[in-house]
């Protein structure tokens, strides 16, 4: 567990610093978990649409289950920095709107900042959550939400003109007053650059090994997943064929009447047996 809670101006400042680690989590167990490890912060990341509902992409998860994940991950009271994805549409109807959501994350959900996918087309509604006290953490760069304008789930910035696009967007983020700026499925140049040109602490998925800190899904990092996993993710563990096997040895077990054994069962006292099987003739 990280000593002391880890804060917005704290992560700031680690810009350069010693390396920044964030997970995502979206639920008690997996809040506590990540926070037992002293990882920094956690991401109530809409990956929860694929990771947890099955759904094809993020754009399916609405505002109101962001907000009970955003919950459940506040009850283990974390040290970790709790930020919440602002989910599809949440942030695109105009900066009122855009505040009363992230408002609602804040409020309802505990979210102590909320993370927006996109560049310099949303610095209008940066500007306007964060007017209202409300941190942000900006991501570029291979944002899933723009999955069918981006036309599949691909690394971004492999040309000239898009990396420079990239960068700028960044710097406007950074300009704006985001206090940290996921970089996600870029050349690891790219990922460098970003992060040498602004001034906030840069997160990176996919972007090479030079961003200020590193992300990855709670499920990949623990092989909860398919098994299937990209070419960023190294799993540290293969939870998921774990829990197969200790499930196939439970399923053994209580077939052969192995489980549960004496020393897992509840026992009345000898006067209680005795008083209740004397209503019952010779049980047992
Ligand atoms: O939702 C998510 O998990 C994310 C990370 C990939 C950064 O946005």
């Amino acid at each position: 567990m990280a000593e002391e809670k880890v804060t917005v101006p704290g992560i700031r400042a680690r810009k350069g610093g010693t390396r920044i680690t964030m997970v995502t989590a979206y639920d008690y167990p997996g809040a506590v978990v990540a926070d037992r490890a002293g990882i920094d912060i956690i991401l109530v990341g809409d990956s929860v649409a694929n990771v947890v509902h099955g759904m094809e992409t993020t754009l399916e998860i609405g505002l109101e289950e962001m907000i009970i994940h955003t919950r459940a991950v506040k009850r283990a009271r974390p040290k970790a920095l709790v930020v919440t994805d602002m989910p599809w549409l949440t942030f695109h109807l105009g900066p009122e709107d855009a505040v009363r959501n992230a408002g609602r994350l804040v409020r309802e959900g505990g979210a102590e900042a909320v993370k927006v996918e996109g560049g310099r087309k949303r610095i209008p509604v940066i500007q306007a959550i964060l007017d209202a006290e409300i941190p942000v953490m900006g991501h570029v760069g291979l944002t899933p939400q723009s999955v069918h304008a981006m036309g599949g789930f691909k690394v971004q910035g492999r040309a000239v003109e898009a990396a420079r696009e990239m960068i700028e967007d960044a710097r406007a983020l950074a300009e704006a007053g985001v206090f940290a700026i996921v970089i996600e499925g870029v050349p690891d140049m790219l990922g460098q650059l970003i992060t040498k040109e602004v001034g906030v602490p840069t997160i990176g998925i996919g972007a090479g090994p030079d961003c200020d800190g590193q992300v990855l899904v709670f499920h990949d990092v623990l092989g909860l997943g398919s098994g299937r996993y990209p070419k960023f993710v190294r799993p540290y563990a293969s939870l998921a064929d774990e829990a197969v096997e200790a499930l196939k040895r439970f399923k053994a077990d209580v077939e052969s009447g192995e489980f549960p054994s004496d020393a897992e069962s509840y026992h009345l006292s000898d006067e209680v047996a005795a008083e209740l099987l004397r209503g019952f003739g010779s049980a047992g």
